[in-house]
Parts: structure tokens; sequence; C-alpha cells
């Protein structure tokens, strides 16, 4: 397998920058909120659905599913809006459709209209034959087809229009779901400073998976331009981290990426249900009604009810029930005429052809189910096809004895929630997929591998014949945790996660030192009479590379320090942790002193001997090397470096994944033996050292910061290492740290670039 160990940039990467500008048209069909800051939600379907009859009339009805409850209270709030797609494409009249678009307004929604043959290419091509099909694992139903990926971002520039026409200072932008990949980062090159949320309400694929796509690079990085983006399950933060590192070279800390200098979260949020809504609804007495007439009558009677109820999706594992329920009934004769399966399958995405072919299929499995067991009196699969009013799905949920959700993949499924609610105190058995999200919470549920038919089998069995108190004592505290992790709770969760998030960049970028910080240390520099200037070189003052032995000193920077270290009031010293050999060959020309291998080894910028600095211990090498060799040989593009007083494992050119491994591993083998030898093993930039304990930088720079002759002191440093430098320089010295990170350095810079900045600046001062 090839790694990308550079980073992918996508082929039109921000090519929206500077471009767009706000559109009259749509800014008009809002009504005008408070100049507070808002919501503003944004997705491929809006809350409402806009109908017209043939007299004209126009009607909204609430959109179906879990992402418009989750958000309505949301946006429901005084100001807040929704962006989304019209939907409405066939041939309208001009005053009809400006009817439709005002009663939508009137309610909060701007509604966006594509044209028919974008819309068909951008919904069900790229996001329904593409994305769909390969995030949820089916790579056999993929399309990659560049029309559609054309039209996905004509589509998502649209949808960018529209926010930026809107958009106030101050307002938060939440996008929501796979339609909209591209949406952060045009929002972002378009309103560097907007605050933007990001949610996937499908699963995130495995690495593997995700880079078939042609368009990876365009995605992950369309995606990153939000502040924080969120997941149902800590496995899809999982597997986005590590598409981040590998396309676009991102490391992370915990779930925290730093995305060209802004600082961008990743993590899980599960979405819940409205509790209250749906227990409430199932104690009306309609629902009750309805319930046991459902139960009593329509061949159902003295029958235990099975239920199924999803979008008729492959995704869902309809066929498989199926054929599991049909093998359940030839293995259970007892069976026959005591249960029924009603299965509710909703009408999606029909112009999709994979999921034509699944109708058919289904169409032809109950077919054959019902022809091979049912009797005068008895079905065994009630079927239907179509979608259920509220009312009624509350009825059924409340009606039925045992719950069947067994998708293949789902990234969390609601109906499951929605049904445990509805039994709210009492029993009900849910039979859950491992495979869906909400599998994660709800562990009480009977669980099963949807793709195991003798598994499903058994759960069948075990949900029908299961004790009313078993039912009761597994059903409680999944019903707790749905009542206190409401959608509510969710939405709110998300959004104090971002602001969160706002205010973690703010503190960052205080610490950045800005021009007037820099100006503070120019003129406590110029005020000095001695200057102490500690600077570390990898990553402080030249940029990493692959192989270490490439990034020998450019002649610019032997200038820069030639001068700085010129002026007899400056002692400049260079703290690495390269071995001395190497450093005498690159900067034994500068006037400045050198300090190797982390503080084991100085030398005076006289260049007399280097002196060692810590006493060396003994008779260690022979066996760390073996280790560490064998490491090199299990791990392809690491090596080992060898140093007077050290060993070092590099594996910058590494598979990460597999280097984080290595790094555990390593740790595990040696830190018991190293201690009582005096050795450490310590963590750098993509290397690990094992050293003598006492060297490090610390130790090396306190010579310069015990030293009262100096009244300016300056260190610099970049990674693990450098902390040592930092946590131990005196109150008053400017501690720089040069990246990314937490750190315990005061200011921070961004590369190695602005740091040979702010040190041409000083080596002005000193001239
Ligand atoms: N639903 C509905 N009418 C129906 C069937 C389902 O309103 O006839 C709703 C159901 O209440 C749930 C949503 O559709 O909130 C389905 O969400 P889920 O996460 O289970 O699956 P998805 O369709 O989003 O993949
Ligand atoms: C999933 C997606 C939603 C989508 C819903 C219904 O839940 O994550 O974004 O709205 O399915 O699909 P549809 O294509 O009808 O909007």
């Amino acid at each position: 397998m090839s790694t990308p160990s550079t980073c992918e940039r996508p082929s039109a990467e921000r090519a929206a920058a500077g471009r767009r500008t706000r559109t009259a048209t749509q800014a008009q069909a809002l009504p005008s909120g408070p100049a507070a800051s808002r919501q503003i939600i944004v997705s491929n379907r809006l809350p409402y659905r806009v109908d017209v009859d043939e007299s004209g009339e126009v009607s909204m009805t609430r959109s179906a599913g879990g992402l418009a409850t989750a958000l309505g209270p949301l946006h429901e709030r005084s100001g807040n809006l929704w962006i989304g797609w019209a939907e409405d494409a066939g041939e309208r009249d001009a005053a009809v459709a400006v009817r439709m678009d005002a009663a939508l307004a009137e309610r909060a929604c701007m509604p966006i209209h594509l044209e028919e043959d974008d819309a068909a290419l951008y919904y069900e091509g790229f996001s329904n034959s593409t994305l769909w099909p390969l995030f949820h694992g089916f790579p056999q139903n993929t399309h990659f087809d560049q029309k559609a990926w054309e039209a996905y971002v004509r589509v998502n520039e649209r949808f960018c229009d529209a926010v930026v026409a809107v958009a106030r200072p101050g307002d938060v932008v939440w996008v929501q779901d796979y339609h909209l990949m591209l949406l952060p980062s045009l929002v972002r090159a378009a309103v560097p400073e907007a605050q933007v949320g990001f949610f996937l309400h499908i699963p995130f694929p495995d690495y593997e998976t995700f880079r078939m796509l042609p368009w990876r690079a365009e995605l992950v990085h369309g995606v990153l331009g939000a502040d924080l983006i969120g997941f149902h399950a800590y496995d899809y933060v999982r597997h986005f981290l590590s598409s981040c590192r590998r396309i676009a070279g991102l490391e992370n800390r915990t779930g925290t990426l730093t995305v060209e200098g802004r600082l961008v979260q990743a993590d899980a949020f599960p979405l819940g249900i409205d509790y209250e809504r749906f227990r409430h609804a199932a104690l009306e007495p309609a629902a009750q009604v309805a319930r046991s007439e459902f139960a009593d009558g329509a061949g159902h009677g003295g029958c235990k009810i099975m239920l199924s109820v999803e979008r008729l999706d492959y995704s869902k594992g309809v066929p498989e029930r199926l054929r599991a329920y049909r093998a359940f009934l030839s293995r259970h004769p007892e069976w026959r005429g005591r249960v029924v399966l009603v299965l509710v399958t909703v009408p999606s995405r029909e112009n999709v052809a994979s999921y034509q072919a699944l109708k058919a299929e289904i169409d032809e499995l109950v077919g054959q189910v019902n022809g091979e067991f049912a009797t005068l009196s008895w079905t065994p699969i009630d079927y239907y096809y179509r979608s259920l009013a509220f009312e009624s799905l509350v009825a059924l949920y409340a009606a039925s004895d045992v719950m069947l959700v067994t998708p293949l993949r789902d990234g969390m499924n609601l109906v499951c929630k929605e049904y445990l609610a509805c039994h709210d105190g009492g029993g009900g058995v849910l039979v859950l997929s491992e495979m869906a999200g909400a599998a994660y919470e709800l562990q009480e549920a009977l669980t099963v591998n949807p793709f195991d038919q003798e598994g499903l089998i058994r759960a069948i069995e075990r949900a029908l014949t299961m004790p009313e108190d078993e039912q009761r004592r597994r059903n409680a505290p999944m019903q707790q945790r749905l009542a206190r992790y409401t959608s509510q709770k969710w939405s709110c969760e998300f959004l104090d996660a971002l602001a969160d998030v706002k205010s973690r960049q703010e503190a960052q970028r205080a610490r950045l030192l800005g021009p007037s910080t820099a100006q503070r240390l120019l003129d406590a520099f110029a005020a000095a009479r001695r200057r102490a200037i500690l600077l570390d070189y990898d990553g402080t003052l030249m940029p990493f590379c692959d192989d270490p032995a490439q990034v020998r000193p450019d002649r610019a920077l032997l200038d820069l320090l030639c001068r700085l270290g010129s002026c007899e009031d400056n002692a400049v010293v260079v703290v690495s942790g390269r071995d001395k050999d190497t450093l005498e060959k690159w900067l034994g020309d500068v006037p400045v002193g050198l300090v190797a291998e982390h503080g084991a080894w100085l030398c005076d910028p006289s260049r007399g001997a280097w002196r060692l600095q810590e006493p060396l211990p003994d008779g260690w090498k022979d066996g760390v090397r073996t280790v560490l060799t064998d490491f090199v040989d299990r791990t392809p593009g690491s090596f080992l470096e060898e140093k007077d007083c050290s060993l070092v494992w590099h594996y910058r050119a590494c598979s990460p994944e597999v280097a984080e491994r290595r790094v555990i591993e390593i740790k595990g083998m040696l830190s018991d033996s190293l201690a009582d030898r005096g050795l450490a093993l310590m963590d750098g930039n993509k290397v690990v050292e094992v050293k003598p304990r006492g060297a490090n930088k610390g130790r090396a720079a306190h010579r310069w910061f015990a030293d009262p002759s100096y009244d300016f002191l300056l260190a610099a440093g970049d990674d693990r290492t450098d902390e040592d430098v930092f946590e131990t320089a005196p109150e008053g010295a400017w501690t720089v740290h040069v990246g990314d990170g937490p750190t315990a350095a005061r200011f921070a810079l961004k590369s190695p670039y602005e740091m040979r900045e702010l040190l041409e600046a000083l080596a002005r001062r000193s001239a």
C-alpha cells in the first residue's frame, strides 16, 4: 500500500476565494432578523415541504425525520434561519413560485432553486450514488462520475452564495451532512472569520474505502473549513482523522487539528430524539385506540407483532432480515400463525437505480414468504410501501412487541430510539444491529450482526420469548439515557463546543507573537546590555524534510546567524538534538555556541574542543540497538540514527498509524529496563530517542538562564524537547514556540520562516 507522504491538495482548491459576492435576490426573501448573532442551519432538505394544489393553494408540511426534529427548536428561535434546496423543480407558474418562496420565508426558510440537471447530478448523482453508498460500505453501488462531481461542486457553490448573502458578523453557520461537504471551506474562503460547524449524519468510512474517491482531497479540505466537525460516533471521528493525516498530512491531538494556523476540532455528538414528544404521543388516547385496533384487527389478532420501519434503502438490510424471517418460520413452525412482521418501507430516492432494484427485490421476497407460509387467517408479513404520519408511526411503535432494526450500516438510526420512547417505563424488545451508530449507546438491546443469519434467527426467537421483566430491565437504562440526551441537548452541546473552539482559537491568536508584542521584544532587545539567544535547529530555524540529512542550513541562515553572533553583546547558541559532528560540519564556521544531543555536548563559539556535559552511561547501546533495529526491519520507512550518547528511531516517512503503534510497542519494551541504567526514552518530532536521563535541553539552557549578566533572554523551539527549555526559563524570558499545539512558551510563531523574520529584525538591531 502506498502512503502519500506529502499532502494532497484539491485541484480547484479555494478557487472560490474572493470570487463570491452577495446576491441580493436571496437576501430579499428573508425576514429581517435582529442584529444579534444567529444560527444559520444549512442542509440539503428544508424542514418544510411546500405543495401547491390544482387551485394554486400553497400548503406546508413539516419534513419527516430526525434532522428536522432535532434542529426544529433551534431553528424556531427568533432570528435563526434555515437554508436548503427547494426541491420543487417541476413546471411552476412564476406567481405560484413566488408564493411558495414567501410561505417558506415566513417560516424562516430560505429556498435554493437548482436547475433540474444540476439537481439530479448533485442529489441522485454524487450525493446518493457516490457518497452515500461508499460511506456506507457499498463500493459495488458506487458510481465515480466526473460530471456528477462537477455538479456537486457547483451546487455547493450555490449554497455558499446563499449563505454569504445573508450571513452577518457573529452568525453561526451550521452545515449538515454529506450533500454539503465542500460548503465549510467555501464559506471560510468567502468569510474568513465565520463561525462554521459541520455535522456528518452518516458514517465516515475507513481510509482504505475513502481513498477510492478521486475527489478525496477536495472533500477532506472542504470539511476542514469548519471550526467544529461533528459525527455520531467516535469510530467515524477516528476514520476522519486518519484521512486527514494521510490525505492532508494533518496530525491531531485528541481530535484537535491545526489547519493553516486555525484550530479545528473533530468530535462525536450522538444525535438523540425528542423523547418527551414520542413518550407523550404514545400515551394519548388516540394512539392507544389506534394501537389496540391495529393489534387486534388487520389479521394480527392474537399474534405477536414484530415491526420494521425504515426508508427503502439498501443500507437498512431489509432483504437480509426477510430471509432470516423466512428461515425462522421454516425452523420454528410453532410460531406460524402467532407472529406477524409489519414491514414499513418509506419510498426514498426512487430515481436511483439501486433503490429501484432493491424495491423489486423486497417485493419479490415479501411475495415469496407470504406465498410460502400464509394461511386463510394469517399472513406472515404485513407490508406497506409508504410514509406514515407521526401519529400512525407512534401507534405502530406502541403496538409492537418487537422492533427489528437491523441495518447493514447506519450512521445513527433514530427509529430504534423512538421505539423505546414509545414504550417508556415498559417492555418491548429492541433487536438492534451492531452496525448502527445507535448501538454504541443502546447496549442493553439484543444486538445482532445483520450479516449473520443464524444470529438473526436466534435473536428473533429470543425476542419473542423474552420474559416481560427482562424486557423492562433491559429497556430502563436505555430509556433513561435517551430521556436525558435528547435531540435538543445534542444541538446545544454542539453549539457550546463550537463556541469553545472559537475561544480556544482566540487564545491561540492571543499567544501569537503579533506586531505589537514583536515590537516590545525588539525594544527590550535593543535596550539590553547582554543578550542570550537560544535557538533550536530543526523545525525552528529550518523546516522538516523526510530525510534529516538534507536539512543543511541555507546561505541566508548562515549569514543571519553570522550577523547575530558577531555582535559581542549577543550570545547566540544553537541548542539541538543533532549529533556534534553534524552541527560542527554545518555550523562550525558561524560564531555561535553549539549544544549537541540535547545538552550532552557543548562547544563555545570560539570553537574549542567539544565538552561532554553529562556522564555517559556505559554498555547499554548494544541491547537497545538490537531492539530498535528489529523495529526498523518491521516498519518500512523508518531508520535508526546513532549518536555518541543516544540511539534514535526515526519514523517521519512511515505510515502514521503503523508508526503510532510501534512507538507504543517500543515504549512498552524499553521503558522499564532504561530507568535503572540512567537512561530515558524521549519523544521528539517523529522520533523516539533513547538517551542519558540527565541530558536535556532545559539543563543545558540553565547556564545562560542562571547568568545574571544577561538582561535579555530569548529561547525558541518547536518540539517536546524544547519544552524543557521553556519550563526552566526564568520569568521575563522571551520564550517562543514555533508551530501549533500546547506549549509552556509565552508566545508562538507559525513557522521557521516567521522565526527567521524575527531574527532578521534582531540582527538589524545588532549591527
Ligand atoms: N419516519 C417518518 N415517517 C415514516 C417513517 C419514518 O417520519 O413513515 C421518521 C422516523 O420517525 C425517523 C426518521 O424518519 O425520525 C428516520 O430516521 P433514521 O435515522 O432512523 O433513518 P434515516 O432515514 O435518516 O436513514
Ligand atoms: C439520511 C441522511 C439525511 C437525509 C435522510 C433522508 O438520514 O443523513 O441527510 O435527509 O437520510 O434522505 P433524503 O434523500 O430523502 O433526504
